[in-house]
């Protein structure tokens, strides 16, 4: 049963509450920020390339307390705010500079200061958590101060120990997503907690967009001002949130943030660890989520290739009931799925260790784009070989993004792989075959005979770095 509509928003800014009536509930929060004329907070891109727009969000960490989080304010709705509390830029000094202000000031890290709002908003967050370095900027460019100025002021606050008004709010603070009704500007915008509210509602509503992080949807929002009618969050739902780890698989709710996934999960599967690494910026990975990376069904996601590499399993719910697929079988074509209407993505599972009578498993990821940090991937790919106790291969799965319509596996390399000593002869006869297997695209990222030669390639360095090399000679190699 679903409660009544309510046409009042409240959330928490810089400590004071907020009452909002009838606001549209996809307008972005940075918009409602800078018109409330709350402008320390800046615009740059608009879709979550820049960091200009950080604020930080009191949010629920990966140990389930409090943590300050940066993240993007152009691309959150404001619906997904509510009930929640944010600190932006001009909430940070009390009476005098906040220590990550004093030491920017001291470094000069800051020139025509437009990016600086964000800097401090990443740094605070990070001052907080404990984590000052170069990834808790990694979302945030300048192009005028030059980025060593900054790594110095954030030298000067790394590794110091918080002892403040905020730091005693997270020891005070715990977080508990409340269920939203909300309608406004003739919009509405739910967010169950359970996983049965959110089937009924999409039953009430099947023209309702589901949204998680908002990281991709917060583009259309942002950039194309989409008015969405009826949306579904899914950030509050229980069953959607769990992450269950047992000796032989892991289960990762599809709406666990990302960054809970990098933190709870570290060195359990190295090609996950290694794709989170390179995927966006600390910002988006604090909102995006699992669930909406497979749901867009983006050919360039960079999740599905390590997912499919990992074999893992979606399980999705409906009225009707639930089913658990492999995700090999959930991509159909280009942005299409076999997720049916009224249905969603509850989960994720991936096995630790496969029945495949393997000694050995060797497994990594890779992703090949323009920049190191926050960059769409021109190819990424993910490999997992089982190897019985004579280094022959028992199961093999070659899994890449970027060189179809969908997310795929190199399945007849794969099978022919099957049998096969793990060796140099092998991996060279497999390269001849991969050659052939995509007929990528040429696009503004890369041509198609790129994106085929790192096919090819990446398969190689693969099987170098898992140690081919120093078993096999170069010399055999050639
Ligand atoms: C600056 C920037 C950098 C980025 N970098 C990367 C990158 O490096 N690699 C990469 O792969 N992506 C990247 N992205 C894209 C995006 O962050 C990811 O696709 C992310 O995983 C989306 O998750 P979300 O929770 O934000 O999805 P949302 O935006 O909330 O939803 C995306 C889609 O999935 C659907 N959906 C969400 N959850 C479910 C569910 N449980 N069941 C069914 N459908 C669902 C939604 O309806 C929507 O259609 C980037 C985006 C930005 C803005
Ligand atoms: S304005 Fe550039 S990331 Fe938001
Ligand atoms: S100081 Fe000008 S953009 Fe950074």
């Amino acid at each position: 049963m679903i409660p009544e509509l309510e046409n009042r928003l409240t959330l928490t800014i810089n400590g004071a509450t907020v009452h909002l009536k009838n606001v549209s509930p996809t307008i972005t929060l940075l918009e409602y920020l800078r018109n409330s004329d709350r402008i320390g907070t800046k615009e740059g891109c608009g879709d979550g390339d820049c960091g200009a727009c950080t604020v930080v969000l009191l949010g629920q960490g990966a140990d389930g307390k409090a943590h300050y989080q940066a993240i993007n304010s152009c691309l959150i709705p404001l619906g997904a705010i509510a009930g929640r509390e944010i600190i932006t830029v001009e909430g940070v000094a009390n009476g005098q500079l906040h220590p990550v202000q004093a030491a920017m000031v001291q470094t000069g890290g800051s020139q025509c200061g437009y990016c600086t709002p964000g800097f401090i908003m990443s740094l605070f967050a990070a001052y907080y958590e404990g984590t000052v370095d170069d990834v808790a900027v990694e979302g945030n460019l300048c192009r005028c101060t030059g980025y060593l100025p900054i790594r110095r002021a954030a030298k000067l606050v790394a590794n110091q120990q918080p002892c403040d008004r905020f730091a005693e709010k997270l020891t005070q603070t715990t977080i508990e997503l409340p269920a939203l009704n909300y309608q406004g500007n003739e919009q509405q915008f739910y967010r169950p907690t359970q996983l049965r509210e959110v089937l009924t509602l999409l039953q009430q509503h099947p023209e309702a967009t589901l949204v998680a992080g908002a990281t991709d949807l917060g583009l259309e929002m942002s950039w194309h001002r989409q008015h969405y009618p009826v949306m579904i969050s899914l950030e509050a739902a229980e069953e959607l949130n769990g992450l269950e780890q047992t000796p032989d698989w892991v289960e990762i709710g599809a709406a666990v943030p990302l960054s809970t996934i990098e933190d709870r999960l570290h060195g359990v599967f190295p090609s996950l660890d290694e794709m989170l690494h390179w995927f966006a910026a600390r910002q988006v990975r604090n909102r995006a989520t699992l669930g909406g990376n497979i749901g867009t069904a983006s050919p360039i996601g960079d999740l599905p290739p390590v997912l499919l590499s990992l074999d893992a399993e979606l399980r999705l719910a409906s009225p009707a009931g639930e089913r658990l697929i492999p995700l090999a079988s959930f991509f159909k074509g280009y942005r299409q799925t076999d997720l049916q209407p009224e249905e969603v993505i509850v989960s994720v599972r991936i096995h630790t260790t496969k029945a495949t009578g393997a000694v050995t498993r060797l497994s990594q990821s890779y992703k090949i784009g323009k920049r190191g940090t926050d960059d769409i991937s021109i190819v990424a790919a993910a490999f997992t070989v089982d190897l019985d106790a004579s280094h022959t291969i028992v199961q093999v799965r070659l899994a890449y993004g970027g060189v179809a319509a969908t997310p795929a596996r190199a399945i007849a390399v794969e099978e022919w792989l099957v049998g096969k000593s793990w060796n140099t002869a092998t991996v060279q006869q497999a390269k001849e075959l991969l050659k052939d297997t995509f007929s990528p695209l040429t696009d503004l990222r890369a041509s198609a005979e790129y994106r085929k030669l790192l096919v090819v390639n990446l398969f190689e360095k693969f099987f170098v770095e898992m140690g081919g090399v120093e078993q096999y000679p170069l010399e055999v190699r050639a």
